[in-house]
């Protein structure tokens, strides 16, 4: 058995951080793709010079065609333009969809039997399209978000309690947008739920802030958006694939009647592993809870149509 290969899409920000993650983790040979000449192959050419030092044995090419990411175990797309200060991530969504669509059927051409991994804005949205313009197994084409949205969660209990962010466990719902659903009765801190350990207004706080993580980050930048933990979301599920680990995560996956919900692309708790989504977890919901995932969902379909497909 060879190498795995992870191509990524985009080398940009976000790619070419997911890039030095994989090569970290030695999760296989990878291959950078972008549409500007020179760029993919100097980020490779430097990652690569890394190796030596940091000691993985991945290849990294980088390339302005598809030929080298034939026979990719796992895609990650990352190619669109990222948000400004004042952008939603629904004013992406008309060029981001042209840059998808040529994107998807690319990959898909040269590698038939690859798991997708989207990362690009609107991400359900995006997400949706890639399945659509594929015809790819919904088991096969995801999207990146919920770790990402469940991270930063997690960040800031872990620095609210002021305890290791390893050991905070949490599970979050819906759109990845600031309507996504946080489910504070779902979280825990080794095991003690954290109702136990911060009063509600707290809990509330931090909920809000994690919905709107992406935006703090865009007005700090100014100039782009958030990378480094996208970019760990992305790999941490190619991980899971990768390496067969069937671990639970929040990932962005089409639904058919799973949460009421169908002919969607939301985030749930699914089972990753070697197969892609190998299972979607459905909870039992409170009330409140049904009512801010339906809201979510509802932006996450106003945003689908856009797509007149
Ligand atoms: N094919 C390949 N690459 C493309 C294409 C295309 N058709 N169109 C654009 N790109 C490349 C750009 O040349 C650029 O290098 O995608 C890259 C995007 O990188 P950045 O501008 O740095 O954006 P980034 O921060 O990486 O975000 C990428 O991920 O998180 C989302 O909202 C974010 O949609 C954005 C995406």
């Amino acid at each position: 058995m060879g190498r795995k290969k992870i191509s990524i899409i985009g080398a940009g920000f976000v790619g070419a951080t997911a890039a030095h993650w994989a090569a970290a983790k030695e999760l296989g040979d990878i291959v950078l793709v972008d549409i500007l000449e020179g760029i993919p192959q100097g980020k490779a050419l430097d990652l690569f010079e890394s190796a030596p030092i940091e000691g993985f044995d991945s290849n990294v090419i980088g390339t302005n065609t598809y030929e080298a990411t034939k026979g990719s175990d796992i895609v990650i797309i990352t190619s669109g333009v990222p948000r400004k200060p004042g952008m939603s991530r629904e004013d992406l969504l008309d060029i981001n969809r042209k840059i998808i669509e040529s994107v998807v059927a690319e990959v898909t051409a040269k590698s038939p039997n690859a798991i997708l991994i989207m990362v690009t804005n609107p991400l359900d949205t995006m997400t949706y399209l890639a399945i659509k313009k594929s015809g790819l197994p919904r088991e096969r084409v995801m999207g990146m978000a919920g770790v990402l949205d469940t991270a930063r969660y997690r960040a800031f209990i872990a620095m609210e309690l002021g305890v290791s962010v390893e050991d905070i466990q949490a599970l979050l719902l819906g759109g990845h947008g600031d309507e996504m659903v946080p489910l504070p009765r779902y979280t825990t801190v080794s095991g003690i739920p954290l109702s136990q350990l911060l009063p509600k207004e707290k809990i509330d706080k931090l909920v809000d802030r994690a919905r709107k993580g992406g935006g703090e980050i865009v007005n700090l930048l100014k100039t782009g958006s958030a990378f480094y933990a996208p970019s760990a979301g992305a790999i941490q599920m190619a991980e899971a694939i990768l390496k067969d680990k069937k671990r639970i995560l929040p990932c962005c996956v089409y639904l058919n009647g799973e949460y009421g919900l169908k002919d969607i692309c939301f985030g749930v708790p699914v089972k990753l592993g070697e197969k892609g989504v190998e299972s979607i977890i459905e909870l039992d919901l409170t009330e409140e809870e049904k009512c801010l995932v339906a809201k979510s969902a509802e932006s996450v379909k106003k945003s689908i149509l856009e797509l007149k497909l």
